[in-house]
């Protein structure tokens, strides 16, 4: 017999008399203003719980709610999570703890059977739970119901009271009914934080990158971008009155005469165009288009990127490979030239033996001779500098260095009329150094002095080289400075000087790599270089080398370092 059947039975059976029929009637009146009740808080309860609401959140407001329908002194949801159960939200929420849920435990059982189902709390049954001391009343019944995501289990809620009162059937039946809402809620949170977080991810990607990024739809109308923008767009963007491409990009009233977008309409390709902008910048800008589940064109990406710097070194790259080259043929030329040298060198001894010192033919003989060994020296010079291989770091005397890079250079800063001041201490002392870096360091130094000057309006072109030691606590140090009075350099570009490929000359002049390399060189040797500038003044550039202190004297002798 089931439960209506039962009521009718006892209303007008032969067992019902008018008490017992008015009894039954007050009963079931009441129970269905209970359930009644029940419903209406649960219908306030779906309304109370918000998409946005985390677990926990679903949890503490129900557990607020619940007692109006229906006493009870903790709530928890356990959900499944890879085979594991997992206590995910506790109401109150210090209530207790469970590391981890054995099999036989009721949650497993309820789980198993897919029903929920009252517990006593026995010792037994909670033995894995760890009930926080702050609420010292135990618990005496709770009833845990299963959770469906369509016909799956994905976890159960546990509802528990601690006064004596068992759960009734309705109660049973109104917590599976809450149960299954629960189970909607949660699933609803879930999706809408994977929505949430994949949406954040999308974002965060699209703003991280420093390219300026649009989004535009097929009406030239921006939807989107992540706010970078270079100053020339910037500069369009504040000024538009309309939100349209051409108007905030580009400054205009009218689409652009060959728009990207137009071509991609008719071959649905992404395409690409170089933008050199007023400014002088090369803006690379890349139009992709975006299709939508028919299929249909229905928007445009566009990011632009700033190319200025790399096709600037791209043209010095060129630039520096053809000076290599030139290296080479002339390293190539000077040791063609030796031989020959050689040979009038001795020839014109051999003659001048023939002749009376002091006569007109020997004194002739004898310029031929040292204009000779002038040639070789230069000679052997260029040799040394363009030598590619491995050098020795050897005690060199620095002066030595000095006069080796002013004898090969000093005619191409002679012809431009500077003047060439050596002030060298003769009391430098020798340093463990590679010879042929140095020499590279120095003409730097000096061909970017030469190069500062020839800029300059300076009536008395100057370049003073001078050698000394400098003591500090701990070290001494010996210095060549290298000092111009021609253009100087802004503190701006005092900054970025030894960058490489940074220069403020034309391409056909500069590289950009004299002073990152010298400075590479100097730190190799443990050393530095020290610029001191004052724009229309001068410039003071000083390779600073270690003196060998006496206690560590053991020079690194057979060190060998790359040439850069
Ligand atoms: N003595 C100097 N006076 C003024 N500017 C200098 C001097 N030395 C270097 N600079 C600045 O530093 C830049 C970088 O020098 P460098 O690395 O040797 O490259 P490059 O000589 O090929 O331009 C130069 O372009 C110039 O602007
Ligand atoms: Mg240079």
């Amino acid at each position: 017999m089931n439960k209506k059947e039962k009521q009718l039975e006892q209303l007008t059976g032969v067992n019902s008399s008018k008490l017992n029929y008015y009894v039954e009637l007050k009963k079931t009146t009441e129970e269905a203003l209970k359930q009644n009740w029940r419903l209406e808080v649960l219908h306030q309860l779906i309304r109370d719980i918000n998409i946005d609401m985390s677990i926990q959140d679903i949890l503490d407001r129900t557990f607020v709610r619940l007692p109006q329908a229906l006493p009870c002194t903790f709530m928890g949801l356990i959900v499944l999570n890879e085979g594991d159960l997992e206590l995910k939200a506790v109401a109150p929420r210090d209530y207790c703890h469970v590391a981890h849920f054995p099999k036989h435990s009721p949650s497993w059982q309820v789980i198993n059977s897919k029903q929920a189902m009252m517990f006593d709390a026995t010792q037994e049954e909670c033995s894995h739970v760890w009930q926080n001391s702050d609420y010292p009343e135990k618990l005496s019944s709770f009833v845990i119901a299963p959770m469906f995501e369509r016909a799956e289990v994905i976890g159960v809620m546990v509802v528990g009271r601690s006064s004596e009162a068992t759960f009734s059937t309705p109660e049973l039946d109104f917590i599976s009914h809450l149960t299954d809402q629960m189970a909607i809620s949660v699933q609803n949170s879930r999706l809408y934080r994977q929505v949430s977080r994949t949406t954040k991810q999308w974002e965060e990607t699209f703003n991280a990158v420093t390219d300026p990024i649009f989004l535009v739809d097929s009406n030239y109308n921006i939807l989107r971008h992540n706010d970078r923008f270079t100053p020339e767009i910037s500069r369009h963007w504040q000024k538009s009155l309309v939100n349209k491409c051409y108007s905030r990009l580009h400054g205009r009233t009218e689409p652009c005469p060959v728009c990207a977008m137009e071509e991609i309409k008719s071959t649905e390709e992404p395409a690409h165009r170089n933008w050199p902008t007023d400014s002088g910048v090369l803006l690379e800008t890349y139009y992709y288009p975006i299709f939508n589940e028919e299929k249909k064109l229905a928007a445009f990406t566009i990011i632009l990127k700033d190319v200025t710097q790399k096709t600037k070194m791209e043209a010095q790259l060129v630039q520096s490979a053809k000076l290599a080259a030139l290296g080479e043929m002339a390293a190539g030329v000077a040791h063609e030239l030796n031989s020959p040298m050689t040979v009038i060198i001795g020839t014109a001894q051999m003659l001048a033996r023939d002749f009376e010192s002091g006569s007109v033919e020997n004194d002739s003989l004898q310029d031929v001779i040292n204009c000779g060994l002038r040639c070789k020296r230069i000679i052997q010079n260029l040799l040394t500098f363009s030598r590619q291989d491995q050098m020795p770091m050897t005690d060199v005397d620095l002066n030595e260095q000095v006069r080796l890079v002013l004898g090969l250079i000093h005619y191409q800063i002679n012809r431009n009329q500077i003047q060439i001041i050596d002030q060298l201490d003769p009391n430098l002392t020798m340093v463990n150094i590679n010879g042929a870096q140095i020499q590279q360091v120095l003409t730097n130094l000096l061909i970017n002095a030469r190069d500062a000057l020839n800029d300059s309006n300076q009536e008395n072109k100057q370049i003073t080289v001078s050698s000394f030691i400098r003591h500090d606590e701990e070290q001494s140090w010996a210095v060549i400075s290298v000092h111009d009075n021609g253009t100087g350099i802004c503190q701006d570009n005092l900054k970025k000087i030894f960058t490489p490929f940074f220069t403020s000359k034309d391409a056909t002049k500069g590289t950009g790599l004299g002073l990152s390399v010298s400075l590479g060189i100097a730190e190799s040797h443990s050393g530095n270089i020290e610029v001191e500038s004052t724009l229309g003044e001068g410039s003071t550039f000083s390779l600073v080398l270690p003196v060998p202190t006496k206690a560590n004297d053991e020079p690194p002798s057979n060190e060998v370092i790359d040439i850069v």
